[in-house]
């Protein structure tokens, strides 16, 4: 058994996890995370004010995950190096070197993405691969085949906004609080389907494998039409039929891009991930086209599908297993493309 201690800092939530396990047999000793709050007054993430909050709440929040865990070692530390807002990601990685060499264990770099592909296995025991994953988050969506973990083929992604990105820029254009996918999704329920219909960006019948956009989606067109719904007569009153008609082309669209993964791989598993992944009429919306072909869906709870550190944890188990460790100066990236991957 290893006992890693996960540290996540990439966005605006501060978390430390202490986890146990061997393979996809893990215990999760303890899991803080501290979202920043402060950012919803600026109706989004203030990158100077994200990195000042890390570091007065890193300490702490790492000392009470150690407390909660109880565990008398830590055999290595797996910190969230990329991708994120870099001073964000620095106060994590500078941390977790010190505490490292402190300590003299490893320290493991950890791609967030990659972390969100394991938040599903922490409470799942069946949510391993191989799988067609949908990762949806605020910053990215990817849609990838996971043959086996470490083997990620990156099928489809955005081509300008992410899926958690578009909810919140809608639920601006409504008047809702940021973050916006749970407010626009409880706007949504209370409308009826069909009173209004936006077009499905990027889906077309016409459509075959090999094509460049068969899996990449697009959002910004959406977004688009919902502005000018907002500008059209009578708007005020239509917000819910607007919501409404908004995630369900988004769904659509998300949906049909992963079934059309799961026919071409023969994948008997969905993971979702990331905190769009919260969103139910999502998951039940995947579950229902999925059941006549046998498909398991798994999504997360909200608390492993938002930003976390248990899923920081768990990845880098994964490669301390395989004995891959970084080195002291392990720095951190914006951008980065996700370890791993494999040919289309
Ligand atoms: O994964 P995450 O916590 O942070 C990033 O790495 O970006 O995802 C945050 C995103 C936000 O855009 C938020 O609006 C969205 O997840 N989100 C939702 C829901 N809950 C959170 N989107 C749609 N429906 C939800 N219920
Ligand atoms: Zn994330």
């Amino acid at each position: 058994m290893t006992c890693i201690l996960g540290i996540e800092t990439s966005c605006d939530e501060t978390s430390a996890a202490v986890l146990d396990g061997s393979g996809n047999t893990v215990d999760l000793k303890s899991l803080v995370i501290l979202s920043q709050d402060v950012h919803r007054i600026f109706g989004g993430v203030v990158p100077e004010i994200a990195s000042r909050a890390h570091l007065t709440a890193i300490h702490p929040v790492v000392q009470k995950a150690l407390g909660e865990a109880n565990a008398d070692r830590i055999d290595a530390v797996a910190v969230t190096n990329a991708p994120g807002l870099v001073g964000a990601l620095l106060v994590g990685v500078s941390y977790a070197k010190a505490f490292a060499f402190a300590r003299d264990i490893p320290v493991i770099g950890v791609h967030h993405m990659e972390g969100h592909l394991f938040a599903t296995a922490l409470e799942n025991p069946e949510a391993v691969p191989p799988f067609t994953a949908l990762l949806v988050s605020g910053g990215h969506t990817l849609l990838l085949d996971v043959e086996a973990w470490g083997h990620y083929r990156l099928l489809g992604k955005t081509r300008d906004d992410a899926a958690g990105e578009a909810f919140d820029k809608v639920a601006k254009l409504l008047g809702l609080p940021y973050p916006g996918g749970p407010h626009v999704e409880r706007l949504a329920a209370q409308s009826d389907a069909g009173s209004l219909r936006f077009a499905r960006p990027m889906v077309r019948r016409d459509q075959q494998h090999g094509d460049d956009d068969f899996y990449d989606v697009s959002f910004s067109g959406l977004k688009t039409a919902v502005l000018n719904a907002t500008k059209a007569p009578g708007a005020a009153e239509r917000h819910g039929a607007i919501a409404r008609a908004f995630q369900d082309s988004l769904i659509d669209t998300l949906v049909e891009k992963t079934a059309r993964a799961v026919r071409q791989f023969g994948r008997g598993r969905v993971v979702l991930g990331g905190g769009v992944a919260c969103n139910q009429t999502l998951v039940a919306a995947m579950r229902e086209r999925l059941a006549k072909r046998n498909v398991q869906v798994f999504a997360p709870s909200a608390r492993l599908a938002t930003d976390n550190a248990a899923m920081i944890a768990r990845a880098g188990l994964f490669h301390f297993e395989r004995g891959i460790a970084s080195p002291l100066d392990l720095n951190a990236f914006a951008s980065q493309p996700i370890p791993g991957l494999v040919a289309a």
